[in-house]
């Protein structure tokens, strides 16, 4: 591997293997959706616990300062939207390999839609990016979302779509978490594994929970955006998890220092 790649990649995985990486591109389809309204605002406090920020273009140049000292994960596909539901998965590459460059993104992020009709559209816009990222030593993070067939915490469709953005190039594959067999998605892709939340759930410590259990199956962290910013305590939200992941913090020992955040003991 280049030496442009693996300083990149080091930027965003740890020494100790590990990564919190803190989306924030949710807008890129769904517009100003709840507390993204105004990512600056939201992203203020809670940015200094992510190993990483994604995020857009547009969001990045209009609300980040440009001496923030985090990698940037730039997300480069959209071109869908919420308005037409039955066409989120017709994306294409909305932001070019020199625009990441001029960015100073330490990595890309696009969605392929594996299972959907668009699977072939998708999974070709991640073969051309990788070939155009790997010229410059950029690695690429595949976003794999959910296919409107293939169930969205099924082991089977997650290891395929998992393991097919790994051999098309992707440097580093999101996913789900799914409680059955999610250690077979992880042997089956090559690459490290991130896993999404997905919405808001109904309990923190739920979040812990699957976090620790991906983490103990192979998942070296997260692309946790919305049960982070849009709890109504994310600060406490973005240190417990950052203790699953860092600090090896059980789902209980998380709880508390969620707890102890919330309600003022600790900071
Ligand atoms: C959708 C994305 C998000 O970055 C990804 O899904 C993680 O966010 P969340 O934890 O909110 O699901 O690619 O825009």
């Amino acid at each position: 591997m280049e030496w442009g790649m693996k300083n990149r990649l080091s930027q965003l995985i740890q020494k100790d293997g590990r990564a919190m990486f803190l989306p924030i591109d949710h807008g890129y389809f769904q517009g100003p959706t709840s507390n993204l309204e105004e990512p600056g605002k939201t992203i203020e406090p809670i940015w200094p616990y992510a190993d990483a920020i994604m995020l857009t273009r547009g969001v990045l140049r209009a609300a980040i300062d440009p001496a923030i000292t985090k990698p940037i994960i730039l997300r480069v596909s959209g071109g869908a939207t919420m308005a037409r539901r039955d066409e989120l998965d017709n994306e294409g590459i909305t932001t070019s390999v020199t625009e990441a460059i001029r960015l100073n993104a330490s990595a890309v992020s696009m969605s392929v839609y594996v299972g959907s009709e668009r699977e072939h559209q998708t999974l070709m816009s991640l073969g051309n990016l990788v070939n155009e990222c790997e010229d410059y030593g950029i690695p690429t993070m595949a976003v794999t979302s959910v296919g409107t067939e293939l169930g969205k915490r099924d082991a089977r469709y997650l290891a395929l779509a998992s393991r097919i953005a790994a051999e098309i190039g992707a440097r580093v594959v999101k996913t789900y978490y799914c409680e059955e067999g999610f250690e077979k998605v992880v042997r089956g892709c090559p690459v490290p594994i991130v896993i999404a939340g997905g919405p808001k759930a109904d309990s923190e410590f739920e979040v812990f929970k699957w976090i620790y259990d991906a983490l103990e199956k192979g998942a070296i962290g997260v692309n946790l955006g919305r049960n982070i910013w849009q709890h109504e305590h994310p600060v406490a939200m973005a240190k417990a998890v950052r203790a699953v992941i860092h600090e090896n913090a059980t789902p209980k020992e998380a709880q508390d220092v969620f707890d102890a955040v919330k309600s003022g003991k600790a900071d």
